[in-house]
């Protein structure tokens, strides 16, 4: 290894812009590749234009452009064993992001539930479905009050998840995702009891060892409409740091969560070095586990890369390489607002390759989402959430008003954003 490091990043998204805006800040960086990028990660490194799951792609990759740290940007790589052949193809070289052992924390939620349940992380009460035990899981479903939560098991691109108010829908929905809704993902169903509170986004980093770091805290708005309404979306805008996640909180998120979840993994046997994302409800002060994701969350990472003031690069080579003992993270102190722009008609079905106009103009972050660059050059939307404004300010009003100033000056075909990111929290 030379002195400065070659970095091959995976994904397409907006996280992933934004940890490629972070990692080019870095003074160890030697080359950034972004597999497969977007128009706006060329800004931060070179694209590479090939699949995160096609792990001959990315092990060749590795190899011709002498990769000495890869990072896993999304999940899917991860659950379907990329740590492992990546050890056999090429071996020694450090990754962040777990095996497919430590992956199951997002790839089954029954997993996820009862590795809570063997280490004492607080979460809602469950009972897991499967054909075998209908009468049993439909017993415990009309023993839970409304609204009623039946989670798909295995990945499902977002969707898995349904709450319904009413008990005789709920028990067909039961049925319908048993009898294969969603494919193989829904031929186990975790049933959950309805938690009430605000939710908000932990990132820790793990390095397999018990060390760990706990990542600026944001909060992100999933609903496609103003006052959370409507469809759920991939998120259209976060918010960090977040006022109800204060000391008390967090001593407790620690305490509760982090501290046994990555002890948890080690007491497993599984070597976990990478992004541990809890979701996290807050009920009347006790934090609860929603979820966990092996991954940093999209939109979050948009704010919670630029509130990272210190160097990312050596904390995710520690990270990789188990020695995350000495390395501190520094929070920049001022407040982060990322504002989405979508697609219009997204979450359902929208046009893509429509021209973005404005890009010159604005003066602050913007990370791309889905664009892409035409034949001609000019960029162009190419996916549901199109691109994040970002901006920083004293508080969150602040952050937000200047997001939104940034974000006015750009347009294409069907813009459209929510008006309301962060005013829940003021
Ligand atoms: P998940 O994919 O597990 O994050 O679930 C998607 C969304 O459903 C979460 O962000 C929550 O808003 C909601 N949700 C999931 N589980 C529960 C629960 N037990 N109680 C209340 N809301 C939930
Ligand atoms: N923003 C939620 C997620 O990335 O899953």
């Amino acid at each position: 290894m030379s002195d400065k490091l070659n970095v091959l990043l995976l994904g397409s998204g907006g996280r992933e812009a934004a940890i490629a805006w972070k990692l080019n800040q870095s003074p160890l960086l030697g080359q950034l590749f972004i597999a497969p990028g977007n128009a706006g990660t060329q800004a931060s490194g070179t694209n590479v234009a090939i699949k995160p799951t096609d792990f001959e792609a990315v092990a060749k990759t590795v190899k011709e452009l002498d990769i000495d740290l890869v990072i896993a940007g999304n999940e899917d790589p991860l659950v379907g064993g990329l740590r492992e052949a990546l050890a056999v193809s090429c071996p020694g070289v450090p990754m962040v992001g777990p095996g497919a052992d430590g992956a199951a924390l997002e790839g089954s939620k029954d997993f996820a539930k009862d590795f809570m349940g063997r280490h004492g992380i607080p979460t809602a009460r469950h009972f897991t479905a499967t054909g075998a035990n209908i009468d049993e899981a439909r017993a415990f479903l009309r023993s839970l009050k409304a609204p009623y939560v039946l989670k798909a098991d295995g990945l499902a691109a977002g969707k898995g998840v349904l709450i319904i108010d009413n008990i005789d829908e709920a028990v067909r929905s039961l049925d319908e995702m048993l009898a294969g809704q969603f494919g193989a993902a829904s031929a186990k169903v975790v049933i959950e009891e309805f938690l009430k509170g605000i939710e908000c986004s932990v990132f820790v980093l793990t390095d397999g060892t018990g060390s760990y770091r706990i990542l600026p805290v944001a909060k992100d708005y999933k609903r496609v409409g103003d006052g959370d309404t409507g469809l759920n979306t991939g998120g259209m805008g976060s918010v960090s740091p977040v006022p109800f996640a204060d000391e008390t909180f967090m001593a407790k998120v620690e305490e509760r969560i982090v501290k046994p979840t990555v002890e948890g993994l080690k007491a497993e046997g599984i070597d976990y070095r990478g992004f541990i994302f809890l979701g996290l409800i807050n009920v009347e002060g006790e934090p609860m586990v929603i979820e966990y994701n092996v991954r940093m969350g999209d939109p979050e990472t948009e704010v919670v890369m630029p509130r990272i003031a210190s160097d990312l690069l050596p904390a995710l080579v520690a990270t990789a390489e188990g020695k995350l003992g000495d390395i501190r993270i520094e929070e920049d102190p001022r407040t982060a607002v990322a504002v989405m722009a979508v697609s219009g008609g997204y979450p359902g079905s929208y046009p893509k390759g429509k021209v973005i106009e404005g890009l010159d103009s604005v003066d602050g972050i913007v990370f791309h989402a889905g664009t892409a660059t035409d034949a001609e050059g000019r960029t162009v939307t190419s996916g549901g959430r199109v691109l994040a404004a970002v901006a920083y300010g004293d508080d969150i009003a602040g952050a937000a008003a200047a997001a939104y100033d940034m974000l006015g000056k750009i347009t294409f075909d069907g813009k459209y954003n929510r008006r309301d990111i962060g005013k829940d929290l003021v």
